[in-house]
């Protein structure tokens, strides 16, 4: 870039944000409803939702509204939606096996989803905390510590689970464990059963994050969680080991790549898009949702506005898309503007 002082002497940048038009016209960015995929929470039950309290206007959903839920946000052109399931205690063991029961939440939904709703994108997250009495992503085993996640042990188990997912209906699956390896085992598990268009979007940079507990609040994974999670998510401190996660999961398969949280790791984001020019989203998780809407019940933010400038920023650093609560507030804005 050619050095601007002395170059334009008369340079007048405001002339450029003189009126909506012009400000439109030379806009570097945009945000559309395609850029955007809404995370939603599926409960057990008949005919129930309730509210997430950390989440205000969030809700988990039993299976038999879930096609109503997301009718509203379908109908304004939303391209995905992720599914998590909020899994009763009884059925969580040390193992994760209900992750691998072809009749669980997330499995049931995505067929009432994909018969209702053929061409929107279903994103299967591909991880054991939902379904572990320990909390932990992944499989405990005699290792460093006590409780270890052993690396391995939990390949397996992900494995089937993606396996499982893909066979219910799932377009995307979005291993977010931050195991080693686990992109080449997936693929060659769905390989091996022949769903071999079965896309993987992976969390290849996710870090060990305090912005995740209203989420763990919505799954009733935040009481059993025993430790933390930094033996396998990222330090927040790292940003060249974020391009060897990303550099490691494409070749083993990804098609797409993610980093998580996204505000606070926007530096990241660009980093990954400059270096490897592949489909890059970020998920916008539970807890910068919920610091917007605590500001906005405040009145201290705007809503519309926090949240537009928020998505925009992803746009900004590189995504192609974002994985957002906002996702049907700001496709209904999209719409109208
Ligand atoms: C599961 C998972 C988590 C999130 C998405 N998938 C929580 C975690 O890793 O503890 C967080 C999403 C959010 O906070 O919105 N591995």
């Amino acid at each position: 870039m050619p050095s601007l002082f002395g170059a334009y002497p008369h340079a007048r940048p405001r002339r450029n944000r003189l009126d909506a038009n012009t400000r439109r016209l030379v806009a570097e960015n945009s945000l559309a409803v395609s850029d955007l995929i809404w995370p939603i929470f599926i409960m057990d039950g008949e005919n129930a939702t309730s509210e997430v309290a950390a989440m205000p206007g969030q809700i988990r959903v039993t299976i038999d509204r879930v096609v109503d839920h997301v009718a509203p946000a379908v109908a304004l052109g939303i391209p995905a939606i992720a599914l998590f399931p909020v899994t009763p205690p009884a059925k969580k063991d040390a193992e994760g096996s209900e992750a691998l029961n072809p009749e669980n939440l997330i499995n049931r939904a995505a067929r009432a989803l994909k018969a209702a709703f053929p061409d929107v994108l279903l994103v299967g997250d591909v991880a054991l905390d939902p379904y572990t009495d320990h909390g932990q992503d992944g499989v405990l085993r005699p290792g460093p510590g006590g409780h270890y996640v052993d690396n391995d042990a939990s390949l397996k188990q992900l494995v089937a689970q993606a396996v499982v997912q893909a066979e219910a209906g799932i377009d995307i699956i979005a291993p977010s464990d931050m195991m080693d390896g686990r992109v080449a085992a997936i693929r060659a598990g769905l390989d091996a059963k022949g769903l071999i268009h079965t896309r993987i979007m992976s969390y290849a940079a996710k870090y060990a994050s305090a912005f995740y507990g209203p989420f763990r609040d919505a799954l009733g994974s935040a009481g059993a969680l025993k430790g933390d999670k930094k033996t396998y998510q990222m330090d927040p401190s790292n940003s060249d080991e974020a391009l060897r996660e990303v550099a490691m999961d494409l070749a083993e398969g990804a098609d797409m790549v993610m980093v998580k949280p996204g505000m606070p790791y926007l530096d990241i984001i660009r980093r990954v898009k400059d270096e490897f020019c592949v489909p890059t989203f970020a998920y916008q998780v539970s807890g910068e949702y919920a610091m917007i809407m605590a500001a906005v019940q405040n009145g201290w933010l705007d809503h519309d506005k926090a949240m537009m400038e928020s998505l925009m920023a992803f746009k900004r650093a590189g995504c192609n898309g974002v994985l957002t609560y906002f996702a049907p507030a700001a496709a209904k804005l999209l719409k109208v503007s």
